[in-house]
């Protein structure tokens, strides 16, 4: 069975699908559960052999009613650690329990960090809360080691040029990471541009960050296809990336500017573009105007700093993580293959719930070039769509024959959020 992988724009998420040894512990679960509500039938019924009916005792000696009460007692007893023992496996099976501060090795800082603190003034009449607690993703218990390793450092020094063990950490479901007192390696940005000339110039490439990376220039990201929606994307002075959006290479590419002619009540001026690459989606919506954040980590690449360096803004981010957003806000979501999730539809519509909730009503979602690697994943994926009831502007289901002779479908939708009441 082993693991899915969820494609996040550039990166990739894992989590275990169920595993036969977890199935098994199911089964001991269920098997316990069904013995202890047995158990408690039988108790509760039993009747001893000399005393065939159970009404009688009630009206023996008070030793027999405290025999009863002991029985009684024992039962809950049981009953109380069967279900303990049951939490536990839940535990167990689901991976989530709390980072346990009393362990042996764990940094001093994350102790310092995670620490409860009340408030001094007792509760705060405007919030309601006691205490500030520090936020760190439950699933940092999984990786508490790795964590540990991350928040050992010298408070006031620099920190270690560690982001990628960062980032491995909110791969792996540790997000939102803690925060540390230590001062990030500060890389001189030297000859930016000013806006909106920097949308589409190249910088000196000394001003990312390539520790922890595969390649070590802007040559060698350009020469590798880092996913379905970057290949050669940091090549923003000539070639493809700069036809995206405003050339069509097939049906299932549509005009930025036809897509902003569908915008109703306002129009589009704000937009979240969802695994956006170097951020050229962005840029072209900057020349229009429209304010565009980009949601991206930096899997294989230094897509925020490039992002960043465009002049655009570049948001860090898994999308296992619920987007820092409120409700309603943009009037526009961009997605491309960012949302590809493998096998489990339920996490894609936590992802699509999500879009819908931060996305305005008569907002629209543009679906793009969302790759379907059989039917079976496109039915999966409209069948999604669909019980959101949005207004298709715009359906285009394109196929493809790849190199090993199969076809491959690809969707391309715009899609209107309707006004629910
Ligand atoms: C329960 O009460 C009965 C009748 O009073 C008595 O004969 C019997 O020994 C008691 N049983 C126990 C276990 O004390
Ligand atoms: C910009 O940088 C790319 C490398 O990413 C290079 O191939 C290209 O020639 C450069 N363009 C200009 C105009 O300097
Ligand atoms: C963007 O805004 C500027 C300043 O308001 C304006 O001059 C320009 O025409 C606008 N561009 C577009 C494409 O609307």
């Amino acid at each position: 069975m082993g693991s899915v992988s969820l494609k996040i724009g550039d990166g990739t998420a894992r989590f275990k699908r169920a595993s036969i040894c977890s199935s098994a512990v199911n089964l001991l679960m269920l098997f316990s559960v069904i013995t202890t509500n047995l158990f408690a039938l039988y108790a509760f019924t039993y009747t001893p052999r000399d005393h065939p009916q159970l009404g009688h005792l009630v009206h023996h000696t008070p030793k027999n009613i405290s025999l009863i009460s002991e029985q009684v007692a024992l039962i809950l007893s049981e009953i109380e650690s069967s279900q303990k023992k049951l939490a536990q496996m839940e535990k167990e099976i689901l991976g989530y329990e709390s980072i346990d501060l009393g362990r042996p090795n764990l940094a001093n800082e994350l102790k310092v960090f995670l620490q409860h603190h009340l408030l001094p003034l007792g509760k705060d009449s405007r919030t309601g809360i006691t205490e500030m607690v520090a936020s760190v993703g439950h699933s940092c218990e999984k990786s508490v080691d790795l964590l540990s390793q991350y928040m050992n450092y010298k408070i006031n020094g620099p920190c270690p040029d560690d982001w990628s063990l960062g980032q491995k950490l909110i791969l792996s479901g540790c997000e939102p990471l803690s925060r540390r007192r230590c001062f990030a390696k500060a890389i001189p940005k030297v000859g930016l541009e000013s806006f909106p000339v920097s949308l589409w110039k190249n910088v000196s490439e000394k001003i990312y960050s390539w520790s922890g990376l595969g390649c070590k220039n802007l040559a060698c990201l350009n020469s590798k296809k880092l996913n379905r929606d970057c290949a050669g994307c940091f090549e923003i002075t000539k070639g493809y990336e700069t036809q995206k959006y405003v050339k069509v290479r097939s049906k299932n590419d549509f005009l930025i500017d036809d897509v902003l002619a569908m915008g109703s009540n306002g129009g589009i001026r704000i937009g979240f573009d969802i695994g956006g690459g170097s951020g050229t989606f962005a840029a072209r919506m900057a020349e229009r105007n429209v304010t565009v954040v980009t949601a991206t980590l930096n899997v294989d690449a230094p897509f925020n700093e490039f992002i960043a360096a465009r002049g655009l803004f570049p948001l860090y981010l898994s999308l296992d993580h619920r987007f820092p957003f409120y409700d309603n806000t943009f009037d526009l979501v961009h997605a491309a293959n960012g949302l590809d999730v493998g096998g489990r539809s339920e996490k894609l519509e936590f992802l699509l719930f999500d879009i819908d909730r931060v996305l305005r009503a008569g907002g629209l979602l543009w679906l793009d070039n969302f790759y379907c690697s059989n039917d079976d994943k496109k039915r999966v994926l409209t069948r999604l769509i669909e019980q959101f009831r949005y207004k298709k502007l715009k359906w285009v289901v394109g196929e493809k024959i790849n190199g090993a002779g199969k076809s491959e479908a690809y969707l391309s939708a715009v899609l209107q959020k309707p006004v629910r009441v």
